[in-house]
């Protein structure tokens, strides 16, 4: 059988740099392998532009056989004779790894003939590649529909707790949302604000919100033509009397780098100098934040509050994973999206004291905002 798997991971110096969306596929490799299944894994790696040897999966490849257990070859293409040859030749529970699907471009264009040869040697086809399921692509929505289509463990579990998330949240309900730019976040922004109870900004994108409501932010990073749906959004949360909270003060520096970081200071939110820049949230702020942490039952967290590449501008959004970790530990759901924040995360240790962390960056955010995913949509039983 064909299983569409997203092992879309960072790779430095030739190796896997993380394997969490590889562990994340391991539940249900070892449910097919365990039920006799012959296995063809099929991912994307990066964004090639044709066939790129520094996006071939065979670091993938080494690291899945670790974490299974067993050999795995990696077929030179993800359609043809030496893949037929190859599946054909597989014992029940053996696994053969397609090359990067995204060498055709005819994958992203969902091209119905490459998903026909996608498709060929196969009798079923299983999606559990969550983190791609909002891109229509030949590999997640073609073959579903043309093969007998199901979903994976890991996709039915980020569809069971970002749908509970959204729809059956215990209250209050708090998301905190960061990131550099208002502008990609504005459609979540506003689903969320009709969902929870509490949102909370950091990041860069809350120095648009401070610059909407009159705030001098220095040379912060910011987006003047986002300032009017800033504004927007805080009449709209207002007149649905949800609390929007933004930084009370925050660290501000006359650059962003470590340089700047030895003359970084703490000001208030109205106080911000005119030659710095606003590069994580301060002290009153993040017992604020704190406090609203404290009082939820449900958190969703996306986008880092600070400038977290800089070691020093990440103590905002470090405090933050160490506030949800105690929140799960006292019984409150904790749900981690998007990338940055996951690897926030990652990196504090904490991710196994999150209720979930979410393997999909663009698709939680997605099914968040309401969209449809492509590739749960072509599944029948979802
Ligand atoms: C991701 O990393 O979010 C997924 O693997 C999708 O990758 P893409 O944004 O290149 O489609």
């Amino acid at each position: 059988m064909l299983v569409r798997v997203d092992l879309n991971v960072p790779l430095r110096d030739g190796a896997v740099a993380d394997d969490t969306r590889i562990r994340a596929a391991l539940p249900t490799i070892a449910l097919l392998r365990a039920a006799g299944a012959r296995i063809a894994l099929c991912s994307h790696l990066g964004r090639p532009q044709g066939r790129d040897a520094a996006l071939s999966l065979a670091p993938v490849a080494r690291r899945l056989a670790e974490l299974v257990g067993t050999e795995i070859a990696l077929a030179m293409d993800s359609v043809g004779d030496e893949v037929s040859r190859l599946v054909h030749a597989l014992s029940p529970g053996q696994i053969v790894l397609l090359e990067n699907v995204r060498f055709h471009p005819e994958e992203e264009r969902n091209d119905p003939l490459f998903a026909k040869a996608l498709a060929a040697p196969f009798e079923l086809y299983v999606n559990d590649a969550f983190g791609a399921a909002h891109r229509a692509h030949a590999s997640t929505e073609g073959v579903a529909r043309i093969l007998p289509a199901y979903a994976g463990l890991l996709l039915e579990r980020e569809l069971a707790v970002l749908g509970a998330l959204l729809y059956r949240p215990a209250r209050p309900f708090l998301a905190i949302v960061g990131g550099a730019k208002v502008s990609s976040k504005l459609a979540v922004l506003q689903a969320l604000l009709e969902r929870v109870d509490t949102i909370a900004i950091g990041g860069g994108m809350a120095n648009t919100f401070l610059a909407a409501t009159g705030h001098p932010i220095g040379r912060s990073l910011s987006e003047p033509d986002q300032m009017p749906a800033a504004e927007r959004l805080l009449d709209a949360a207002e007149r649905a009397a949800k609390a929007v909270l933004l930084p009370m003060d925050v660290v501000v520096a006359p650059s962003v780098d470590a340089a700047g970081a030895l003359r970084a200071q703490v000001v208030a939110a109205g106080g911000v100098p005119a030659d710095v820049a606003i590069v994580d949230i301060g002290p009153r702020t993040l017992e604020l934040y704190a406090g609203a942490i404290a009082a939820a039952k449900t958190i969703f967290w996306n986008g880092p509050v600070g400038v977290f590449e800089i070691s020093e501008f990440a103590q905002g959004t470090r405090a933050i994973a160490r506030f949800l970790a105690a929140a799960t530990a006292r019984g409150a759901t904790t749900v981690v999206g998007g990338g940055e924040s996951v690897q926030a995360i990652q990196e504090a240790g904490l991710a196994a004291q999150m209720t979930h962390v979410s393997t999909g960056g663009g698709a939680s955010l997605e099914l968040i905002e309401g969209r449809t995913l492509p590739g749960v949509a072509a599944i029948p039983d979802l």
